[in-house]
């Protein structure tokens, strides 16, 4: 390899066509065989489809109950609107998240107070969230940032003595497990997104999982018309008008999932080994910080986020993208725009300057490939880039 920077006219380290190592998600022929048989047996609305998901999904997690919902964004919705979160409430969830773990909470109008989260996981500071407790706190959304699952044990516990509900928000972890069990089944909701970039790629969808009974009749009530019929008369009273919008997951997109359910684990597997290779060889190089979980968190990888410590080396985090990307990378910088200094929230009271241990972070994070389709060579010849690229600091 040539140690030339190709930004200095030297041959590129990453000369692979990445596109099929990088192609997310992987559709098959049975994937379309399942979506054809949906709409020949003419079931493109009314279909057992998304319930038989729902079964699959909630043997899967090993939890008690799984309602299919439109996306994730709607389950997040239903489960806020199950515990009758409005006006007055507040909901915690931290500011370094997609807005869609935020934005239900405010639609209904609580208000939401942002958290830090911890510099290395990335997951809601469990201290920061003591303290943003206040008498009007009702729930509480830790994100599992990047399929990394928060630290649930202490969290619940903090909830508990204060009697605030915990949604946890796994939209970013199928099938990550802490202490054992899978994330989404150890709050009192856990919410996911089928959305077409997540590891569980169904195109769009979402599920709501609960381990209360009630709490999943209330939520079919909230806009699953004629499921609503068949429950009891507690909920049922409402069928002719469900109590709000229409929440009904599409049968084709369940077709999808249930497919894609079947390889999630080995899928989940091959990311794991190709970041993680490319991660140990990142530890060795100046300036880059891995994280790696403590035994009882068993992390997936829905996007591969690397702190770069600029600070540490003589290139900073731009150069190195730059640098990065003359070789051939496809690599940004991935700031999610931190939801306590959007206008929305700063016009109903956040201050932008608040959160000083999220900004700093923020500032300092590189997304790359999660190489989900890579048999590996993809990877090495990341690595001889970053390589090449370290040896300039
Ligand atoms: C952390 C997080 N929460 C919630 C959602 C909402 O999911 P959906 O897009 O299915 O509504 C997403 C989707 O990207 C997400 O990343």
């Amino acid at each position: 390899m040539s140690n030339t920077l190709a930004l200095n006219g030297g041959p590129k380290a990453i000369t692979m066509d990445q596109e099929k190592a990088l192609q997310w998600p992987v559709l098959t022929e049975e994937d379309e065989q399942a979506v054809l048989g949906v709409m020949r047996r003419n079931e493109t609305s009314l279909s057992d489809e998304p319930l038989k998901l729902e079964k699959e999904f909630a043997e899967y997690l090993g939890a008690k109950y799984a309602l299919a919902e439109i996306n994730g964004t709607s389950a997040l919705y239903a489960a806020l609107s199950v515990l009758g979160i409005g006006p007055g409430d507040e909901v915690i969830c931290p500011s370094y998240t997609y807005w869609a773990s935020a934005m239900p909470a405010a639609t209904l109008g609580a208000r939401v107070i942002f958290c830090e989260v911890y510099p290395d996981s990335l997951d809601l500071d469990v201290e920061d969230f003591k303290r943003k407790i206040t008498s009007k706190t009702k729930a509480v959304i830790p994100v599992h940032l990047w399929g990394v699952p928060c630290e649930m044990d202490e969290i619940i516990a903090i909830a508990k003595d204060n009697n605030i509900a915990v949604i946890e928000d796994a939209c970013h972890a199928h099938g990550a497990e802490y202490k054992g069990r899978k994330t989404g089944t150890l709050g009192d909701f856990g919410i996911f997104s089928f959305q077409a970039s997540k590891n569980l790629p169904g195109g769009e969808g979402g599920m709501l999982i609960t381990n209360n009974r009630d709490y999943l009749y209330k939520a079919t009530t909230l806009g699953h018309y004629r499921r609503a019929a068949e429950l009891p008369v507690e909920y049922s009273k409402y069928q002719h008008t469900c109590l709000g919008f229409k929440h009904r997951m599409s049968p084709l997109h369940a077709a999808i999932t249930r497919v894609q359910l079947k390889t999630l684990d080995e899928k989940n597997f091959l990311r794991k080994n190709n970041i993680e290779k490319l991660l140990k060889a990142l530890e060795e190089l100046p300036g880059f910080h891995i994280y790696w979980p403590p035994s009882h968190i068993k992390r997936v990888y829905y996007e591969n986020d690397i702190v770069y410590r600029e600070e540490e080396t003589s290139v900073s985090i731009e150069d190195l993208i730059k640098m990065l990307k003359e070789e051939g990378a496809i690599v940004r910088r991935d700031r999610y725009p931190l939801l306590h200094q959007q206008p929305y929230f700063v016009e109903r009271g956040s201050n932008p300057e608040d959160l000083p241990v999220t900004r700093e972070i923020n500032e300092r994070i590189i997304a790359l490939p999660a190489f989900p389709g890579d048999d590996g060579s993809l990877v090495d010849q990341y690595i001889d880039a970053f390589v090449k690229v370290a040896g300039t600091f």
